[in-house]
C-alpha cells in the first residue's frame, strides 16, 4: 500500500541497490591499501550507510554525527548545531562523509569546514542523492548515487515530517502535501 502523499517512485529499490554495488566497488578500489573511515550523518544516511558498507570489500570503520539545521523547515541556512559528535578524533584518518542528499549544499559545506579543521589526511564526500539545480554553495562531491530533479523526495532513509524513512525506494511527494501548489517543484530540509 503506497502512501497517499506519494506522487511517484523516482528510484526503485533495485536501482538503488545496483548503484550502491557500483559505488562500493569504486570506493573499495580507490581506497585499496588506505585508511577508510565512513562518517554517516544521522538520521537520513543510515540506510545508505548500512548497504554501502556491505558492498565495500576493504577494511574500514564507521562513525556517526547528528546535526540539526537552524532556520525554518523549508530553507536550510547551513548553520548546523552538533547534536551528536563523532566518537573519535579524525586527525590522520581517511574520511569519507556519507550523506543522503545534497540540496543547497549549505549543510555539507558547513560539515566539511567543521571536519577539515580536525586535520584528516583525506576528506571526501559520498552522497546517495544530488539536486544540482538547487545548489547555492559549491561543494566537492566525490561519489554521487543519483542526480535527481528539483522535487521533494522521501524513502530509503529520507523523511517527510519524520516518517517514510523505511520505504525501500525513493519517491517524490505530491507538492500539495508540503504546502506547494500542484506542479511547483521544491526541495526543502
Ligand atoms: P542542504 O543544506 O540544502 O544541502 O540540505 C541538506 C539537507 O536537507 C539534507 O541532509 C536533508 O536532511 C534535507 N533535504 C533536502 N532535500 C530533501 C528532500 O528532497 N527530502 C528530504 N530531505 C531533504
Ligand atoms: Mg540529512
Amino acid at each position: 500500500m503506497l502512501p497517499d502523499d506519494m506522487s511517484d517512485i523516482l528510484i526503485s529499490s533495485d536501482e538503488i541497490q545496483a548503484r550502491i554495488a557500483e559505488l562500493g566497488a569504486q570506493i573499495s578500489a580507490d581506497y585499496s591499501g588506505q585508511d577508510l573511515l565512513l562518517i554517516a550523518v544521522l538520521k537520513g544516511a543510515v540506510l545508505f550507510l548500512t548497504d554501502l558498507m556491505r558492498s565495500i570489500t576493504i577494511p574500514h570503520s564507521i562513525d556517526f554525527m547528528a546535526i540539526s539545521s537552524y532556520g525554518d523547515s523549508t530553507k536550510t541556512t547551513g548553520v548546523v548545531r552538533i547534536l551528536k559528535d563523532l566518537d573519535d578524533p579524525i586527525d590522520g584518518r581517511g574520511v569519507l562523509v556519507v550523506e543522503d542528499i545534497v540540496d543547497s549544499g549549505r549543510t555539507m559545506d558547513y560539515l566539511l569546514r567543521l571536519l577539515r579543521v580536525r586535520n584528516p589526511t583525506n576528506l571526501q564526500v559520498c552522497t546517495l542523492l544530488n539536486k544540482p539545480s538547487r545548489r547555492e554553495v559549491q561543494v566537492p562531491l566525490d561519489y554521487v548515487g543519483f542526480d535527481i530533479p528539483n522535487k521533494f523526495v522521501y524513502g530509503y532513509g529520507l523523511d517527510l515530517f519524520e516518517i517514510h524513512r523505511n520505504l525501500p525506494f525513493i519517491a517524490a511527494v505530491k507538492p500539495e502535501y508540503i504546502g506547494l501548489p500542484p506542479d511547483e517543484e521544491q526541495g526543502s530540509e
